[in-house]
C-alpha cells in the first residue's frame, strides 16, 4: 500500500493546521514531522508542543522523524504529545536496540533511519524490531534538496531482505521526492513517501498531494521489469561527486 506523508517542515508554520489538513484532503494518510536539534543536523526545527498542536487538528498518524542526539531523553515527551510513529537515526544511537524498545514501550511504532552514507547492513540486527525503515535520499537537515539516486539500490535491497527473511517492516523514503523522482522510488519498493517542498512550497497543498499520489500509484501499477533501468541509473553513479 502506497502512502503519502507530507513533511510539514516546508509548510507555512503560521498556518500549520490548515496546511496539514489541506494535504490530508488531497490524499495524504500520514503527516511527517521533522525534528532537528542543531547538533545531529545543522538546523533547528520543532519539538513536542508543535506535535501536540498537530494532534488536536489531525487524526492521521503523526510520523516523528527525530534528527537529534540523545533521542532517548526526548522519546517520552514526543509520545506524550501524541506521536504515533517515532524514528531514530542509526548514526545517532549507540544503543539502538534499547532505543527502539523504548519507543515501543511508550506505545509508539518504532522506526530506524539511515543516512545516504550508511549501508543497509548497518541495521540488519534491528529489522525484526521496527515498524518502518526510513531511507534518507538526501543528507538530513533541510527541505528542497536534490534526490540522491544511490538510495534506490538501498530501497530495493531492503525489499529483498524483507522478503527473504519474511519480515514485516514498511519502507519509507525521505528527501527530494517530487513528480520526477516518485516513480523510481515506488518501483524500487518504497511504500511511504515523504515529500515537503513538492507539497507545500508552491500552489495548493491539496492539489499537489493529489497529483503526487496519483503519479506514485500509476508507477506502482507498472510492470516490475521497468525497474532495472531506474536502479541501473543509480549504479552508474548519477549522483557521484565530480572531483577536480
Ligand atoms: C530532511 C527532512 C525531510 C525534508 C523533505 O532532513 O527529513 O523530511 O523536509 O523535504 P523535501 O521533500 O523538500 O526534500
Ligand atoms: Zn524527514
Amino acid at each position: 500500500m502506497i502512502e503519502l506523508a507530507p513533511s510539514v517542515l516546508s509548510a507555512d508554520f503560521a498556518r500549520l493546521g490548515a496546511e496539514a489538513q489541506a494535504a490530508v484532503e488531497g490524499g495524504a494518510t500520514v503527516l511527517h514531522v521533522d525534528v532537528m536539534d542543531g547538533h545531529f543536523v545543522p538546523n533547528i526545527t520543532i519539538g513536542p508542543p508543535v506535535v501536540a498542536s498537530l494532534r488536536k487538528v489531525s487524526k492521521v498518524p503523526l510520523d516523528c522523524h527525530l534528527m537529534i542526539e540523545r533521542p532517548d531523553e526526548f522519546i517520552p515527551a514526543f509520545a506524550e504529545a501524541g506521536a504515533d510513529w517515532i524514528s531514530v537515526h542509526r548514526e545517532a544511537c549507540v544503543h539502538l536496540d534499547r532505543t527502539l524498545h523504548l519507543i515501543a514501550a511508550h506505545g509508539c511504532k518504532p522506526g530506524v533511519v539511515i543516512n545516504p552514507a550508511t549501508p543497509v547492513h548497518a541495521i540488519d540486527e534491528v529489522l525484526p524490531l521496527v515498524h518502518h525503515v526510513l531511507v534518507m535520499s538526501v543528507n538530513p537537515g533541510f527541505g528542497g534538496q536534490t534526490f540522491i539516486r544511490s538510495s534506490l539500490k538501498k530501497i530495493e535491497l531492503l525489499s529483498n531482505i524483507r522478503e527473504s527473511r519474511r519480515l514485516g517492516f514498511r519502507i519509507e523514503v525521505d528527501g527530494g521526492i517530487h513528480r520526477d523522482t516518485v516513480a523510481d522510488v515506488v518501483r524500487a519498493g518504497a511504500e511511504i513517501l515523504v515529500s515537503g517542498s513538492a507539497i507545500f512550497e508552491q500552489g495548493n497543498p491539496s492539489e499537489n498531494a493529489r497529483q503526487l499520489l496519483k503519479s506514485a500509484l500509476d508507477a506502482a501499477k507498472q510492470p516490475v521489469q521497468d525497474l532495472s533501468s531506474a536502479v541501473a541509473g543509480a549504479a552508474d553513479g548519477a549522483n557521484s561527486l565530480s572531483l577536480p
